[in-house]
């Protein structure tokens, strides 16, 4: 049966939150990943490169605070400091030392590592009937995948 936020049990609540939080560590990780690449990337598709990477980290920073605003509206802790992000999350940073093509490829991969994170969060949500925070989790994932496709067009 679908629950909103009050009709959620403690246990629900909690559970959903945990996973929200993975989500968001995870986008606010691949934010300052993107906006890092956007500094660095070089080669002849610079332009290019530069302007993706800057579509990417925009939209993770808005999509952060709607997952985060999620968690408070399901009365939880939304996690704010980037240590305990960094510990959570499965997509590390990086140097920033890397090719364009390499750019590419470990963007794709946080992309895809990220639709997964926020398919399974949708999932959970839906065990415990929240829809409403399933339906968000949904148009993340699609959104990484979306990302992840214009990524993997560069390399084919
Ligand atoms: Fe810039």
């Amino acid at each position: 049966m679908t629950q909103t936020a009050v009709a959620l049990s403690t246990d629900a609540r909690a559970a959903i939150a945990e996973a929200l939080n993975q989500s968001v560590a995870e986008t606010a990780v691949t934010t300052m990943l993107a906006q890092n690449f956007h500094w660095n990337v070089k080669g002849m598709a610079f332009g290019p490169l530069h302007d993706l990477f800057q579509k990417i980290y925009e939209d993770h920073f808005v999509a952060q605070d709607d997952l985060a605003e999620r968690i408070r509206a399901l009365d939880a802790h939304a996690e704010g400091t980037l240590a305990g992000m960094l510990e959570r999350s499965k997509i590390k940073e990086h140097d920033g030392h890397a090719t364009d093509k390499e750019m590419i490829k470990i963007m794709q991969e946080a992309q895809e590592t990220l639709a997964a994170t926020l398919a399974g969060c949708g999932e959970l949500a839906a065990e415990h009937g929240d829809t409403l925070t399933e339906d968000l989790c949904i148009a993340r994932g699609q959104d990484h995948e979306k990302f992840a496709w214009f990524l993997r067009a560069h390399l084919a």
